[in-house]
């Protein structure tokens, strides 16, 4: 009899909601309409559009689902299906199968947010879909748009009555950046507080949704060995990258007066410097988990404007070539001011003074055009004390654990070993999980976000303290650099990895990155 061959099955259990299979259908799978404003933009037609596709294909959301666009630009209902239809076609990657029909209702409505008669026209819409499906009154307002429209729309929605449905519950989502400093993001925040309630209220960074920053979670607090080792008598720094390879595209309209410190470093990078940084929360809940999220942030030493160049450093690239590419500098992109000085790199030093991480810099960078796409998070533990083994044996490496977050999902720790053979020689060798091997394929982040607002869990998105505390750490930076001009901008060709200051400024801290 020849030995049986037991495939490769990892057990798999899922992270369920406290009482997620008590719950009835109703609300495991709500009935709700989706009214999307800013239903012509890229982030619509590119991340929402495949999510509710592979929502519906799954069956994870009720067929009784309906969708209402709003927009500026003039569209049919048959217009603004197909275009939903064909960026959820063309943005499901291949590993992910077909990504299933849009459900039967998908209207638009075109106009302007800032019209009052526009609300009218859609309450008339929600009205009829309702009446029709019969139910709970259930509707998520999704903002998929320039922050500076938000405060009209919540206003307006607020003022026909549509935030708050007798039978049936209201949601709002906005999308970042929440505001466009810290004053704007406290009005944005007293806005929406002024028609919803908190709980309405889902602050998105689709950071939160990505497999691999749950992950982060996970790994954290359901395995013992990482946390006794998780401070600064064992780690000597981290640093967090993610790096791009797109420039700024057809968003010049957002990014030229946004930049990289607003674009990424205010809501995706302080996230994942948070999920990292944070202490064991008492449960996995939205406020535990947000607590302890918002005294992370509460802890990042304040950084001196007058003295940024010790803490930050920032860059704009340059033509260059890009996946074997020749791709224009920042300043010759569509609509980019040709003196623009927006910065679409930085690196930044944050100093967390808590018991945990006193002495431990977290070194963070972004950048757009850079050599490859890859999001990482490295814990560099201290060396061993005392080197035992002889120069001869190669120099000792510090322990590094890595997390990718994209692509190339995993986990990875190195750790020296002794080579095979008569003398002592030793080599950095890596221990890896690759994703992969689960088996499931890695969704975008926006389905499990989109899930979660049916089910009404804000475990995954931000709180209003939160995101003003995230503009108090990032405002330094941006009132520093937006106080003198670079003067040396383009300082980085497209496709490298960034500025050569910024590996001046490592070196300066004795320091090197890391190879991504
Ligand atoms: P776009 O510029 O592509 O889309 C903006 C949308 O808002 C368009 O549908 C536009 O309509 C509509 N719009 C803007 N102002 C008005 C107005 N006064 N009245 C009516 N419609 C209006 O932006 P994105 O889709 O890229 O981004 C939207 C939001 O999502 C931004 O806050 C962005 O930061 C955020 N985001 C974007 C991501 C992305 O990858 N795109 C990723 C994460 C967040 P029309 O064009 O018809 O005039
Ligand atoms: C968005 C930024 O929030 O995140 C974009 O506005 C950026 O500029 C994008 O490209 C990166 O997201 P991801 O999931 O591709 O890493």
């Amino acid at each position: 009899m020849s030995a049986a061959v037991i495939p490769f099955e990892p057990r798999v259990e899922p992270v369920e909601g406290p009482d997620r299979d008590l719950r009835g259908e109703e609300e495991i799978r709500p009935p709700f309409t989706l009214v999307i404003f800013g239903a012509s933009g890229d982030l619509t037609r590119r991340l929402l559009a495949p999510a509710i596709a592979h929502l519906l294909r799954d069956g994870s959301v009720s067929p009784e689902f309906a969708i209402i666009g709003l927009a500026r630009s003039e569209m049919s209902d048959a217009e603004f299906r197909a275009y939903l239809d064909g960026g959820a076609r063309e943005f499901t990657p291949p590993t992910q199968g077909r990504p299933g029909e849009l459900p039967s209702i998908v209207q638009y409505i075109a106009g302007d947010f800032g019209d009052a008669g526009l609300y009218g026209r859609l309450k008339a819409a929600i009205d009829a879909i309702e009446g029709k499906r019969g139910g709970p009154k259930n509707r998520i307002f999704y903002l998929a748009t320039p922050p500076e429209a938000d405060p009209a729309i919540v206003n307006l929605l607020g003022e026909k009555g549509l935030a708050r449905p007798e039978g049936g519950w209201a949601r709002v989502v906005v999308e970042k950046p929440f505001g466009h400093d810290l004053q704007s993001g406290k009005e944005l925040n007293d806005e929406l507080r002024t028609v919803f309630q908190e709980r309405q209220i889902y602050r998105i960074d689709h950071y939160l949704g990505k497999e691999t920053v749950q992950n982060i979670f996970v790994l954290r607090f359901a395995n013992g060995v990482f946390e006794p080792l998780w401070n600064n008598r064992y780690i000597d720094h981290v640093q967090i990258a993610v790096s791009e390879t797109i420039g700024v595209g057809h968003r010049a309209g957002y990014y030229d007066s946004a930049g990289v410190v607003r674009d990424m470093f205010q809501n995706h990078l302080l996230q994942l410097l948070c999920l990292t940084a944070m202490e064991p929360p008492v449960a996995f809940e939205a406020d535990a988990v947000r607590a302890e999220k918002v005294k992370v942030l509460q802890s990042i030493r304040q950084i001196p404007e007058n003295a940024i160049d010790e803490w930050a450093v920032r860059g704009q690239y340059g033509p260059g070539v890009v996946e074997g590419k020749k791709v224009p500098g920042y300043r010759e992109e569509e609509k980019v001011n040709p003196q623009s000085n927006t910065p679409t790199y930085a690196a930044v030093k944050f100093a967390i003074d808590n018991w945990r991480w006193a002495g431990v810099p977290f070194y963070v960078r972004s950048g757009k055009r850079l050599a490859e796409r890859v999001s990482e998070i490295a814990i560099e533990f201290k060396r061993v004390p005392h080197p035992l083994f002889s120069k001869a044996a190669g120099t000792l490496n510090p322990n590094v654990l890595r997390l990718r977050i994209q692509p190339d999902e995993g986990v990875s720790l190195k750790f020296d070993a002794k080579i095979p053979g008569t003398v002592m020689q030793v080599q950095s060798v890596y221990m890896d999980f690759p994703y992969s091997k689960l088996g499931a394929p890695i969704q975008g982040g926006y389905e499990r976000l989109l899930l979660d607002v049916t089910h009404g869990d804000q475990t995954l998105f931000t709180r209003g303290d939160e995101v003003e505390q995230a503009w108090r750490v990032v405002s330094p930076i941006l009132k520093a650099w937006e106080g003198h001009a670079p003067g040396d901008f383009p300082n980085y060709a497209s496709g490298t990895w960034g500025p050569e200051s910024a590996d001046r400024f490592l070196e300066r801290e004795g320091r090197r990155w890391r190879t991504l």
